[in-house]
This record gives structure tokens, C-alpha cells and sequence, in this order.
């Protein structure tokens, strides 16, 4: 019955269905100047756990070396919608098909300031992928310049981390913190995404119940939290 309360909807399917009555996507690339660092691996896992959560996902493929496309090769989910395009043909792509998804993630090259400053100009939020290391930093240093400079909103969120919460993990946290916003959650450098990936899977598809999979759920909900699709 329309309007009956029903508890068994969790939140965020709620969240999922007040979004699809906003109609408007939200956007959000994950970008770094440094190849490596985990981007993809990031796009890939929080497109599946948006799945799982019921929104409608796309996940764009702005490479060329087409990680993410191979990735999906390997899938048989139809969900989330994979696809390759160039960064400069997103606000067109977007003005057609942006109605029919609730997130859209976009994977970027590293070593192409332009074709991040692309995609960046039309996200509601960019998340810059870095890493406990000091050319990591230094790279997104560098890229949160750009955004600075440009007016733009970003987000930093650190990956192949340090498994548990050691003082050198507090002292990269801290020193990528002078930079700007860090996310809620980080992911450690855990064989989970590799074994994931090889499949075509998410960690969350591939063992749910795994460290790994806790950690995307952990991101995902600080995502969802600051693009406000909560309910
Ligand atoms: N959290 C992680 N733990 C372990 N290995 C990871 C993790 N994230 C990525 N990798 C691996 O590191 C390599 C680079 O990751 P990738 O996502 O392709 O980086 P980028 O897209 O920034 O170039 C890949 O082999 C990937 O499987
Ligand atoms: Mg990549």
C-alpha cells in the first residue's frame, strides 16, 4: 500500500528512492596527478557497494588504459553500468543520461592535469586518492592546488594504508589533513582488492564478510553522508 510504513526498507534504499524523485545525480570523480595510488580500485568497490545499497550506479571509465572496462569485462552483473568516455565528452553525456542514475564515479588517468580539470569542473565532489607515503602527499599537494585555486570541492581519502592504526598511519593522516577534508574511513592495502579484482568482483561481492569489505562500507557511508543521500 502506497505511504505504508514498512520496515524492512533500510535507509538508504529510502535514500536511493528520494534521490530518484530529485532525479539529479550526484558526481564524483577520484582523481590523483600519481598513477597507482588506487583509483580505480576505489571507483570499482564503491560502485558495487552503491549497488548493493539499491542505487542506480554509473561508473565512467575517463582512462585510456581502461582499467575499469577490463574490470567489468570480467563481471556478469549488469550493475554498476560501466563505460568508457573521454573526460571532454562528460558534460554532454551528462546532460542526457545523468536522469537515470543516482551516482555517478568517474576514473581518471593520472598525469593528465586537463582531462581531471574536465571532469572536476562539473562534480559536486572530487575525491583525491592518495597514499602513507611521501611522494603520494607530495602529488596531492600539488592536485588540491588545482582545486584550491580553482574554487572546486575536494575530498581526500587514503588507500594501501597500514592495516590497523599505527602512529606512522596518524602521522600520514595528519600530514594529508593540512591539505583538506579527509574522508571518513580509508582503505588498507589488503590482497582482498586484488583477489577481488582479478574476478570482477567488489570485496563486498567477493567476501563480505572480510576487513576489506568493512572498510568500503565504512567510505561509502562517510560518501554518502557528504553528498548528503541520506535520509
Ligand atoms: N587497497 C589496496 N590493497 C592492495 N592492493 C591494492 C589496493 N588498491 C589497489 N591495489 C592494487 O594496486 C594496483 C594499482 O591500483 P589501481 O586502482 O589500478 O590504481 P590507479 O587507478 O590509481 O592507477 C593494482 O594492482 C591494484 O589491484
Ligand atoms: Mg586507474
Amino acid at each position: 500500500m502506497a505511504g505504508e510504513f514498512d520496515p524492512c526498507r533500510s535507509r538508504w534504499e529510502i535514500a536511493a528512492q528520494e534521490l530518484n524523485e530529485m532525479n539529479e545525480a550526484r558526481v564524483v570523480p577520484f582523481v590523483n596527478q600519481k598513477g597507482g595510488v588506487g583509483k580505480s580500485t576505489v571507483v570499482s568497490n564503491i560502485g558495487v557497494e552503491l549497488t548493493r545499497r539499491r542505487l542506480r550506479v554509473a561508473l565512467l571509465d575517463t582512462d585510456p588504459q581502461g582499467s575499469l572496462i577490463l574490470w567489468r569485462d570480467g563481471r556478469d552483473a549488469e550493475w554498476p553500468f560501466v563505460r568508457s568516455l573521454r573526460s571532454r565528452d562528460l558534460p554532454n553525456w551528462l546532460s542526457k543520461a545523468r536522469k537515470e542514475f543516482d551516482a555517478i564515479l568517474v576514473d581518471t588517468p593520472g598525469h593528465d592535469m586537463r582531462s581531471l580539470a574536465e571532469v572536476a569542473v562539473v562534480a559536486d565532489l572530487t575525491m583525491i586518492v592518495s597514499q602513507a607515503t611521501v611522494l603520494a602527499n607530495a602529488a596531492t599537494a600539488y592536485v588540491r592546488k588545482a582545486f584550491i585555486d580553482a574554487g572546486l570541492p575536494y575530498a581526500i581519502v587514503l588507500s594501501h594504508a597500514p592495516a590497523t592504526m599505527t602512529p606512522r598511519l596518524t602521522a600520514w593522516l595528519d600530514k594529508h589533513r593540512e591539505l583538506g577534508e579527509i574522508a571518513g574511513g580509508f582503505l588498507a592495502y589488503r590482497v582482498d582488492f586484488q583477489d577481488a579484482a582479478l574476478r570482477g568482483l567488489g570485496v563486498s561481492e567477493y567476501r563480505p564478510d572480510g576487513a576489506a569489505a568493512h572498510e568500503v562500507a565504512r567510505l561509502t557511508d562517510w560518501l554518502l553522508e557528504r553528498l548528503e543521500l541520506t535520509s
